[in-house]
């Protein structure tokens, strides 16, 4: 049997990686872990609790909550994927809408909630047979992961795609608000102090701009393959 490897697989919001993380998942038999929804429970408690709107951001509150916060991931078999608790509530569907999106990123760049969440992760990472997907899981959380990915596609292709999924969710959306959130947490994503998205030395980037997901999707099963084999 191939040894069990570490796959980080970082880049763009709306690059399909959580997509990618859970098909190659799902074929491998690991644990797939989407940080992006451990933020986006984070940034959900902050604004259920007032830390949070569009005119402030009471970043100390929220500091001092943190020992409060639960994040677990808990398997639902009918999805085929672990979905995101806090404190004992499935908020799976909450966290994806775009009030939680736009407070995303702010609460992402708090170093403590940084500290946390990847301590979390790290632990979670310990048996490997994991796919974790975020901005900063080939650089920070497991540096030394056997293969990372780095996903990109241009703006206007990821905005699309979003803003397709919103729809299909029964969010009463905009194209131009999708593609302005998308152009939004790029900015922050990558010129926040802590641990900003950039592309690890050892990360092989992909642009899946032209790519079906299962074009994508057989390109990283052959480089997974490769690595395993070289193991
Ligand atoms: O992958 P996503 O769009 O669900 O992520 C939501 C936000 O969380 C994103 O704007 C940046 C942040 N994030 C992060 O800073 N580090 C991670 N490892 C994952 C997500």
């Amino acid at each position: 049997m191939n040894k069990k490897i570490t796959i980080a697989i970082d880049g763009f919001s709306s690059t399909g990686k959580s997509t990618l993380a859970k098909q190659l998942a799902n074929n491998l038999g690991y644990v797939y872990v989407d940080t992006g929804a451990m933020y986006r429970a984070v940034a959900l408690f902050a604004m259920q609790n007032g830390c949070i709107g569009n005119e402030y951001f009471d970043k100390e509150a929220l500091v001092n909550s943190l020992p409060t916060i639960r994040l677990q991931f808990r398997y639902n078999p009918e999805m085929g994927f672990a979905e995101m608790y806090l404190n004992d509530t499935n908020v799976e569907k909450d966290i994806r809408n775009i009030e939680v999106s736009s407070f995303v990123s702010k609460v992402a760049t708090i170093t403590e909630v940084r500290a946390k969440l990847v301590e979390q992760q790290k632990a979670m990472g310990k048996d490997k047979g994991i796919v974790m997907d975020g901005r900063d899981i080939g650089t920070v959380v497991f540096p030394d992961a056997e293969l990372k990915i780095f996903m990109t596609a241009n703006g206007t292709t990821r905005a699309k795609r979003r803003y397709d999924e919103l729809l299909a969710k029964g969010n009463a959306v905009t194209f131009e608000e999708v593609l302005k959130n998308v152009e939004e947490r790029d900015y922050i994503d990558t010129h926040r102090d802590n641990s900003p998205l950039v592309l690890a030395e050892d990360a092989i980037e992909i642009d899946n701009s032209h790519l079906t997901r299962e074009e994508q999707f057989e390109i990283v099963l052959g480089l997974v393959n490769e690595v395993t084999k070289t193991e």
